[in-house]
C-alpha cells in the first residue's frame, strides 16, 4: 500500500501520492525521512519550551504543525478547505471545521488542560476524549496523526506524565482500528486502552 493515501486533497504532485514540497522532492522515502527528522526536532524544541503557563489552545496546536513542518510544506499550519476521507471514514466537513475546532479547544481550556484530574484513569479518559475529537476533526491536509500525538504528549508532560508509547499500536494497525471506531462509531474504548497502556507517570 502506498504510504500516502490519495484522498480528495489538492496538496499532492499531480498524478502522484507525494505532497508538493518546498524542496521539490519526489522520493517518498526521502520525504518520510525528512518528516521524521523534523518531528524529532519538534519534540526536542517543544519539550524544552512547555511550562506551567503553557496554554494548550488552538493557536498552540496550529503552531505545532506550522513550526514543525514549515520548512518543507506550504500547508504547514493551514487548515484544509476540502472535505477529506480515509477508507470509509469521513472527517469533519470543511465547512464546520473552524467552529468544531474552536469548540474542542474551548472545552479543553474549560477543563483546565486536564490539570484537575484526580488520577491516571480520569486523565486518560479525558485525554482520550480530546484525542478522539481531534482525530475526527482531521484539520490539516497531512501529518494530522503525528502532530496530534505530539500535542497530546506535551499535554502529558505538562500534567506530570511521560510521553505516551504508541509504538506497538501504530505498528500492528490497532491505532488505525481505534481511530476508525472513534470517527465512524463514536466509540473511544480501543483508543482509551492504547493510551492507558502507553502512559506512565514521570516519577
Ligand atoms: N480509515 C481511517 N479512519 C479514521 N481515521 C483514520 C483512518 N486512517 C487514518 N486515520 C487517522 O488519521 C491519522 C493519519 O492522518 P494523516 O494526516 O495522514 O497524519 P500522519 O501523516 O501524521 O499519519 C491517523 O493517525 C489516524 O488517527
Ligand atoms: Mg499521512
Amino acid at each position: 500500500m502506498s504510504k500516502y493515501q490519495l484522498d480528495s486533497s489538492p496538496i499532492y504532485i499531480d498524478g502522484t501520492d507525494i505532497p508538493n514540497n518546498k524542496l521539490e522532492l519526489q522520493d517518498s522515502d526521502l520525504i518520510h525521512e525528512i518528516e521524521n527528522n523534523l518531528l524529532k526536532e519538534a519534540y526536542q524544541t517543544f519539550l524544552s519550551k512547555i511550562n506551567n503557563t503553557t496554554k494548550f489552545n488552538e493557536i498552540f496546536f496550529i503552531n505545532l504543525h506550522k513550526k514543525t513542518f514549515e520548512s518543507l510544506y506550504n500547508f504547514a499550519g493551514v487548515y484544509r478547505d476540502v472535505n477529506m476521507t480515509k477508507g470509509d471514514s469521513q472527517f469533519c466537513l470543511a465547512q464546520y471545521l473552524d467552529n468544531e475546532s474552536k469548540r474542542i479547544f474551548q472545552e479543553l481550556e474549560n477543563d483546565n488542560y486536564l490539570k484537575n484530574c484526580k488520577d491516571k484513569k480520569e486523565f486518560v479518559n479525558k485525554l482520550t476524549y480530546y484525542q478522539s475529537e481531534l482525530i475526527a476533526l482531521h484539520p490539516f491536509y497531512e501529518l494530522n496523526g503525528r502532530i496530534l500525538r505530539l500535542f497530546c504528549d506535551l499535554l502529558c508532560v505538562y500534567n506530570g506524565y511521560k510521553l505516551i508509547d504508541y509504538s506497538s499500536a501504530i505498528d500492528n494497525g490497532k491505532y488505525i482500528e481505534a481511530s476508525i471506531d472513534c470517527v465512524q462509531y463514536a466509540d473511544n474504548s480501543k483508543l482509551e486502552d492504547i493510551i492507558f497502556n502507553g502512559l506512565v507517570k514521570d516519577q
